[in-house]
């Protein structure tokens, strides 16, 4: 695998593959000493449930240390440059979890650092959430193929992610969101060429009641991410008539349909209660899975040349 994990990108399609195997034979039989030795540092300039404590705790159970810093608290938040930061964490530890504002900071630390460098969310993508998501398709439908899985809401780093997983691993995707919300241009042209090899489908449009026909699995995220509370009117107002999961649009779905999200919900808002909190929400797995999938991951990453891992499960 490379060094950094910082877009779904930078991951193949086989090593995907791995890295959901092994996360499946971690939950079955934990492995504790993998990362022993191993310092992990977790650098947040935004808030975190999920990402931190699965991370922290899975570090914590592969034997390795995890260290939390708040990026308030420390000298970047006093104009220390983020190329400096990251040459003397280098020093320091073995990997860098950073979840950033801007996705230009994770690409500075990854030029500056020996040190792993691993994206915990940025403006541009969420990769860890994106492994996790697929593990949790395949333990649902067993397969990727002939999987249609429908993005309704906000463009953003979740949908950018999303995109690039599934046109990797064979699942065809439709977005529907409102004009000027669309998913990174950039990411949708890389996933397209993905495509041609995966025989999937690549699809982004306005309208959700005709997506959303014979979808397996409808998807959304928050309609206003972290550092856009200031735009939070104006974005309800555009997405709500049109742009929430409610039973209307889900009973247009295929019978199997399931509903997806990365967590935190808003229920009344990209959401309605009936549906997250109903029979066909499998979104507690997916919250669930991001602490086997993370394990591997960082397993894969930087555990090498001590033979094959499946001698010491
Ligand atoms: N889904 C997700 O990344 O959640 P947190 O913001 O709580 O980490
Ligand atoms: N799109 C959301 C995801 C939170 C996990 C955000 O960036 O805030």
């Amino acid at each position: 695998m490379k060094k950094d994990f910082l877009s779904i990108d930078d991951i193949t399609k086989n090593e995907i593959f791995n890295v959901l195997d092994l996360a499946v034979e971690l939950k079955k039989k934990p492995i504790r000493n993998l990362l022993s030795g191993k310092v992990l540092c977790l650098l947040f300039e935004k808030p975190s449930t999920r990402t931190r404590v699965s991370f922290e705790s899975g570090i914590n159970q592969l034997g390795g240390s995890a260290i939390y810093l708040d990026a308030t608290t420390t000298q970047i938040s006093r104009g220390e440059s983020v190329e400096d930061t990251a040459k003397v964490l280098d020093r320091y530890v073995d990997a860098i979890i950073a979840r950033v504002f801007s996705h230009k900071t994770l690409e500075i630390m990854s030029k500056h650092t020996n040190a792993h460098v691993i994206n915990a969310l940025s403006d541009l993508e969420h990769p860890c959430q994106i492994l996790s998501d697929l593990l949790t398709i395949r333990e649902r439908f067993h397969d990727f193929e002939s999987l249609k899985l429908v993005y309704i809401g906000d463009g953003n780093n979740v949908c950018n992610s999303l995109i690039l997983g599934c046109a990797k691993v064979g699942i065809d995707i439709a977005v529907a969101c409102p004009k000027g919300y669309e998913p990174n241009r950039n990411t949708i042209e890389l996933a397209r060429n993905y495509t041609k090899v995966s025989k999937s489908r690549v699809i982004v449009g306005t309208e959700p009641k005709e997506m959303v026909k014979d979808a397996n699995i409808i998807y959304t995220d928050t309609w206003v991410s972290m550092g856009q509370e200031s735009e939070k009117k104006e974005r309800i107002r555009i997405f709500k008539p049109k742009y929430q999961i409610n039973n209307k649009l889900f009973k247009i779905a295929a019978s199997d349909v399931v509903f997806m999200h990365p967590l935190p919900a808003y229920r009344g808002k990209e959401v309605t209660s009936d549906i997250i909190d109903g029979p066909r929400s499998i979104v507690f797995d997916q919250a669930g899975n991001r602490l086997p999938v993370q394990k591997a991951l960082l397993v894969k990453m930087m555990v090498s040349g001590r033979g094959p891992l499946s001698t010491r499960l």
